[in-house]
């Protein structure tokens, strides 16, 4: 007997196959209102994450899917698209150099400054901003100078309720010592047995917003530090440069630009000088 290839597995039930011109039409509309590089490789990817989607949504086709999410004028379901499309993964200290980098050498130059202020520019859940805070405060001491003054923004509204409610389970807090624990969250008990939340004081610190960062945005004061860490990946260069461009204009005279360590400024024209790897800087002090 002759062994035949098995059928195609049918990734949802019920909903036809994404097709190449369904995919065509999704990544124009990701790549226009998000930036979001999809390769032709990717369909596979799409069909898995967004059929779900269409198929939660009682959909027969990616096609219909695409049409409602068109039409929805709130946006919401276009945020959902793209919060299917990316990854929201992040952790508590991640890349922890940048931290050592804001704790032992920048933070000596801010020694006579009343507040600095410092924007996560992909902040996810929280994880990131929380880290920073908990980072500086700690370098800090009982100093009460200079105040910190953390702005927190990403696409994702469901990433950033999380962020805000700032609850984690004790297993994500494994990369923070025991006495930042101690410091700067509350153990919950009776039914928050098991989970943490941030102290009022620290989590106020932090002002959460919703952002797309392919959109034109201005802040109304500079920022010494801006971490774009682990998001410029999805975006193609053109996206990339333009972003760049935009974060160094909101830096003050003398502040940094993190990235992550998987990406890179090479190739991208922009004003900042180069400090090591991951980390730049605007001139001036
Ligand atoms: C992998 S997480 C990185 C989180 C954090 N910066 C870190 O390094 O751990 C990427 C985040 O980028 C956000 N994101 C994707 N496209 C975006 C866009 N156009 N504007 C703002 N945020 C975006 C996602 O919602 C996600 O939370």
């Amino acid at each position: 007997m002759s062994k035949s290839a098995p059928p195609p597995v049918d990734p949802q039930p019920g909903v036809r196959p994404l097709t190449d011109r369904e995919f065509e039409k999704i990544s124009r509309l990701a790549y226009e209102k998000f930036g979001l590089e999809l390769k032709p490789g990717k369909q596979e990817l799409v069909s898995a994450r967004l059929g779900k989607k269409v198929r939660a949504a009682g959909f027969r086709s990616f096609e219909q899917y695409y049409q409602s999410v068109v039409a929805d004028s709130t946006g919401e379901s276009l945020i959902q698209l793209i919060d299917a499309l990316t990854t929201n993964f992040t952790d508590f200290m991640r890349e922890p150099a940048h931290f050592d980098f804001l704790r032992n050498e920048a933070l000596a130059g801010w020694a006579k400054r009343d507040r600095v202020r410092i924007w996560s520019t992909a902040c996810s859940t929280g994880e990131e901003p929380y880290s920073i805070a908990f980072a500086l405060l700690d370098a800090l001491g009982n100093a009460s100078r200079p105040r910190l003054e953390i702005v927190a923004t990403d696409i994702s509204s469901r990433a950033l309720q999380h962020a805000h409610r700032g609850i984690y389970q004790a297993a994500r807090l494994a990369n923070l010592p025991a006495a930042w624990q101690r410091a700067f969250l509350l153990r919950g008990d009776g039914k928050w047995q098991g989970q943490y939340r941030v102290k009022p004081e620290v989590a106020g610190l932090v002002q959460f917003r919703r952002l797309n960062l392919i959109e034109p945005f201005s802040h109304p004061e500079p920022f010494s530090v801006i971490l774009c860490r682990n998001v410029m990946i999805y975006f193609d260069r053109p996206t990339q440069q333009k972003l760049v461009r935009q974060l160094a204009s909101q830096l003050e005279p003398g502040g940094y630009l993190l990235i992550g360590h998987s990406e890179s400024l090479t190739g991208i024209d922009h004003p900042l000088s180069y400090v090591r790897p991951t980390i730049y800087r605007r001139s001036g002090s």
